[in-house]
């Protein structure tokens, strides 16, 4: 009833939407990088429930001219903000065949869940982790974080997971998970989502190089056992989100295990760096971890979504999620055959065919292509840290360590701190506003700076230039002139 009644007028308009999609990613470089949709393109989207249908040609044009053009830009070479993966015409289609296919991949016997299982052993290989390791793809890292927590929280003794019950009688025993006061978001709101609140976070401070503190480590977990708190979690991050600072995978190793206890490493773009070789040694320890949360949608390019958890024990894993629902029975053969299934390992029943964009991309690049566009990422960060060093206007704000750059205008540094943090933020926004590129605003030690993040395998070094000079350009239209003329109005 709903396909099309006439099949080689949807085919034309299908070659045309393909046409289109090609041509804009081959063009990508004409375009601004972002440019806001103004009320009138917004307008468009407070119409009601449509009643009855449209031409598929109409809906085509409404695509290319009310959506296609106010994307966030993360496609563009001149997109540095936070830290967003550009995607490439092999994801595309590989994204186009898997919608094609509508599999449902929470499991049943079906080839899909051979792709999902090939790609998880050859993360399993890439990063040590044992073959009784498990996995599963997910939509990001936040809720791969979420699943590796929940198996952590059920490895603690008194946890019941086989039961599904994984609630710790919290008057028996106190939990501690520890992390430095770098590592991302996602891992305080797992805990909060599974019941333990982030109270159980302790925030560990950093060294200079935004590295987890290894002594302030010790101390907090030898305070907390004197006081009968039992360690139960550790993150490392493998390039956290501010700085892109790796921590001491190995030496977190140690401590979990002279502690007994969960490690898990946060590898949402950094783990990847594992195909470049050299930025894997240092992250070595990885291959130790109980868990690993990570993104193929970062640094492996692959459209947007797709990420991934591996967990060593696979068994604790499958505990954790597993159902005996008698909807879901397990067959040695017929469409219920295959045991386990991917939804035996995760929060969806539920899910898409994630695996093949990714399996895709690595069958069409191979992991050694994929490697050197890290490394390439890796140098423009080195070089935009030394643009930014030559430039008397900009100051480096923390080391770079992978491929994120951290700094700020800071004029002839006469200004007082709160105005150099609203001046930098101007600036941000300016540039973004110009389309000619697109970093975003964080803060480290507590001051406002620029960030660039170079995941995008398009940006080349004429992107780091076009970002020094669009600063250096706002900077001096926008806010403030080295002069001490001030002509804030033009901004
Ligand atoms: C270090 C780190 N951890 C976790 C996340 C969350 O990942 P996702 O957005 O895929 O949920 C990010 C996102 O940028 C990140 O950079």
């Amino acid at each position: 009833m709903l396909d099309p009644e006439n099949w080689d007028g949807f085919r034309a308009e299908a070659h045309r939407m393909l046409d289109d999609m090609v041509d804009s990613l081959q063009h990508i470089r004409q375009r601004p990088v972002w440019q806001p949709a103004d009320e009138s393109v917004r307008r468009h989207f407070l119409s009601g429930l449509p009643v009855n249908g449209a031409e598929l040609a109409d809906l085509h044009e409404e695509f290319m001219r009310y959506i296609l053009p106010y994307g966030v830009g993360n496609r563009h070479p001149g997109f540095m903000g936070w830290v967003h993966g550009g995607g490439t015409p092999v994801g595309m289609l590989a994204e186009m065949l898997a919608a094609g296919l509508n599999a449902n991949v929470g499991g049943r016997n079906q080839i899909a869940l051979e792709v999902e299982r090939q790609v998880i052993a050859w993360m399993r290989e890439l990063f040590g982790f044992p073959v009784k390791a498990s996995g599963v793809l997910t939509s990001g890292t936040s809720a791969a974080t979420l699943i590796a927590l929940i198996t952590a929280r059920n490895a603690v003794p008194g946890a019941d997971a086989v039961a599904g019950n994984g609630v710790v009688d919290n008057h028996d025993i106190q939990l501690a998970a520890y992390a430095s006061e770098e590592v991302h978001g996602c891992v305080a709101r797992s805990l909060s989502m599974i019941g333990l609140g982030k109270g159980v976070l302790r925030p560990i401070a950093c060294n200079h190089s935004h590295q987890i503190d290894l002594a302030a480590l010790q101390w907090q977990i030898d305070a907390d056992r004197a006081s009968g708190v039992t360690p139960w979690l550790i993150v490392g991050s493998a390039g956290t989100v501010n700085t892109g600072a790796i921590d001491n995978l190995g030496a977190l190793a140690a401590i979990a295990r002279a502690c007994g206890a969960w490690f898990h490493v946060d590898g949402a773009f950094g783990a990847l760096a594992m195909l470049a070789p050299e930025i894997a040694p240092r992250l070595h320890g990885i291959q130790l971890a109980d868990s690993l949360a990570m993104d193929f949608h970062k640094w492996g390019q692959v459209p947007y979504d797709a990420g991934m958890v591996l967990v060593r024990d696979g068994d604790l894993h499958r505990q954790s999620f597993a159902t005996a629902d008698a909807y879901l029975q397990r067959e040695t053969e017929g469409l219920a055959a295959g045991s386990p299934w991917p939804c035996d390992y995760g929060i969806d029943l539920s899910r898409g065919f994630r695996a093949l964009k990714v399996w895709f991309t690595f069958k069409a690049f191979g992991s050694e292509k994929i490697g050197a566009m890290i490394s390439h990422c890796c140098a423009l960060a080195q070089a935009l840290a030394r643009r930014v060093e030559i430039e008397t206007e900009l100051e480096m704000m923390a080391e770079v360590s992978l491929n994120i750059v951290c700094f700020r205008y800071c004029g002839d540094g006469s200004l007082a701190d709160a105005a150099c943090d609203k001046l930098n933020r101007k600036i941000i926004r300016h540039v973004q506003l110009s389309g000619l590129a697109a970093p975003s605003l964080t803060y480290i030690g507590n001051r406002a700076v620029i960030r660039a993040a170079l995941v995008n395998h398009r940006t080349g070094m004429q992107d780091i230039e076009r970002l020094i000079d669009a600063t250096l350009d706002a900077a001096h239209r926008c806010c403030y002139q080295v002069t001490g003329v001030n002509r804030e109005s033009d901004c």
